[in-house]
């Protein structure tokens, strides 16, 4: 049988963690957090390729890859959360299981943050538990499609 492949898709900025206001994001890069992804995985029997754009549309497009090449995402749309029909349009557009992942938590932070696009369409919401985030909705995606 073929393992599951899950996409791990991340929005704006992303690409400077590790750079980016480390006493809210940490200090692990994208590419800490891609091996892990990718070791943590391959010990779950999944598959994981991880993206990341600063782009609205890319990310769209991504999610529409997804529909034909995924069984399940895990998305950090970042500041695209907040703003973002289109992604959750996207994501509605997806079957199966989609799981949102913050670094920080967004109910503590700035109003502004509180509201998510995504979350009326995410099967799980996991936020302010850092990079282990992406481990934690990994868990669940070997869980829900094992
Ligand atoms: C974030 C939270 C968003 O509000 C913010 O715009 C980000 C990152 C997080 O992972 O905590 O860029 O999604």
């Amino acid at each position: 049988m073929t393992a599951p492949m899950i996409h791990i898709l991340n929005g704006p900025n992303l690409n400077l963690l590790g750079q980016r206001e480390p006493e809210i994001y940490g200090s692990e890069t994208l590419d800490d957090i891609a091996a892990a992804c990718q070791a943590l995985g391959a010990e779950l029997g999944l598959d994981v390729v991880c993206h990341q754009t600063n782009h609205e549309g890319a990310l769209v497009e991504m999610i529409h890859e997804a529909r034909h090449a995924a069984q399940g995402i895990i998305i950090n749309p970042a500041a695209y959360t907040h703003t973002s029909v289109a992604i959750l349009d996207a994501l509605q557009a997806f079957a199966g299981p989609v799981i949102e992942v913050h670094l920080s938590n967004i109910h503590k932070r700035e109003s502004f943050r509180h509201h998510s696009y995504v979350s009326a369409r995410a099967d799980g919401v996991i936020a302010g538990c850092g990079t282990q985030g992406y481990a934690l909705a990994l868990r669940r995606m070997a869980e829900v499609l094992g």
